[in-house]
């Protein structure tokens, strides 16, 4: 497990910590009982003593808990002659204030960005908009991530289940430490990125000098020769708007094969979840495959229950969510993390079992925490 102790070790194979500890001094690292080791540590340690360690990641061990409930997770997509196109997923992300939420209020014709305390986004939010790109009508599924620096996570969560990365880029302010740190994250997560050059009206707009600053960084634009295509925008005059919704489906029908099977019990990520006063835990949850129905029993992180309503992003009741569809979900018992996986399974009674042994765990695992620090503080008080 990752974090995992000599002590937490020593327990395992029946033996006692301090002499573990003794081990790895005599082989050059000087490690507390306590204190959390690598997992190379933990390996080198297994070789010496003729164990053999396995180390297993908290999705590995995941994976593990969803197959012995029969329930395959991600991967499978099944027959190929079941899937169909299904719309891009695209998160929009850089500096905070460069008009990211009023990028995507320009496309809705809504106006997100005036309700918003401060004008700071403070919560993953998910629409579709329809495109007509080369006379054909297109859906687009956007996420709108908050750019303040204190929201990294939600910025890694949202790179994390999108296709494609909207990389926004006030034309006036340039290049701000956000706006790397988002690129990064899509990096990271290996999703291509466009460029939307924002804020083309203002006077002090310089989008050639955004150009120069990004190519630094490794978005390089086509017309300098790379590959990245960037596009003047202004979300205030709606300059640029439908070139932009054009290279995002064009970046969709060139590097990537958006398919997924409409046919399958619904699996996806919760992106946002709290607590309402009249309607109990609200989940918002993107669809990666199958198709979500009311009635249908679902795990959500350590959160269950049934589907007993479902409401799309102009608010309106539904009763089915397709491949890539954000859509609000009522019904859980508890409320799931952001970033949480969410599936469909066959009961209410398997739903409740694989939600009991997550909250278990986590709970494991915080105590871990918890009793290491404690240790480690009595250390230092001493
Ligand atoms: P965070 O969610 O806090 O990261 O900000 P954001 O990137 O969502 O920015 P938001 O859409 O809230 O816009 C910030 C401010 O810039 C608002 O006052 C917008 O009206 C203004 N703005 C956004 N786009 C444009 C534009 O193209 N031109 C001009 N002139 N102003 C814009
Ligand atoms: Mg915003």
């Amino acid at each position: 497990r990752r974090g995992a102790s000599l002590t937490d070790l020593a327990e395992k194979i029946g033996v006692d910590a301090a002499s573990l500890v003794q081990v790895l001094f005599h082989l050059g690292e000087m490690v507390t009982a306590t204190q959390s080791v690598s997992d190379e540590t933990l390996e080198i340690l297994g070789a010496e003593l003729e164990y053999n360690i396995e180390v297993v990641s908290p999705e590995d061990e995941d994976r593990e808990l969803l197959e012995s409930f029969d329930v395959d997770f991600g991967e499978d997509l099944g027959d190929e002659d079941d899937l169909a196109a299904r719309p891009p997923v695209v998160t929009v992300m850089g500096h905070v204030d460069h008009g990211k939420t009023k990028l995507l209020d320009a496309y809705r014709k809504s106006n997100v960005v005036s309700g918003e305390a401060g004008g700071i986004t403070q919560k993953i939010g998910a629409y579709q908009v329809e495109a007509n790109v080369d006379d054909q009508d297109r859906k687009i599924t956007f996420i709108d991530t908050p750019g303040h620096e204190a929201f990294t996570a939600m910025r890694a969560r949202g790179a994390k289940s999108t296709d494609i990365a909207v990389l926004v880029v006030a034309a006036d302010d340039g290049v701000m430490p956000q706006t790397i740190e988002a690129m990064n994250h899509a990096i990271a997560a290996e999703v291509p990125v466009v460029v939307a050059v924002n804020k083309v009206d203002k006077p002090a707009a310089d989008p050639t000098r955004v150009r120069g600053q990004l190519s630094e960084y490794g978005l390089v634009p086509e017309e300098y020769g790379g590959d990245t295509q960037f596009v003047d925008v202004s979300a205030l005059t709606g300059q640029g708007l439908d070139e932009l919704l054009e290279a995002i489906v064009l970046t969709a029908d060139a590097a990537l094969d958006l398919r997924a099977n409409p046919d399958m019990p619904a699996q996806g990520v919760a992106i946002e979840a709290h607590l309402d006063k009249g309607r109990g835990a609200v989940a918002t949850v993107l669809v990666h495959r199958g198709t979500l129905h009311i009635g249908d029993s679902i795990v959500a992180g350590s959160a269950h229950g049934r589907v007993r309503a479902m409401i799309n992003d102009l608010g309106e009741n539904i009763t089915e969510a397709p491949p890539s569809m954000p859509v609000q979900v009522l019904g859980l018992t508890s409320v799931p993390g952001a970033g949480d996986n969410f599936l469909v399974v066959e009961d209410d009674r398997v739903a409740r079992q694989i939600a009991d042994k997550r909250e278990a765990r986590m709970r494991a695992a915080q105590q871990a925490k918890s009793s290491r620090r404690k240790t480690l503080d009595q250390l230092f008080e001493q």
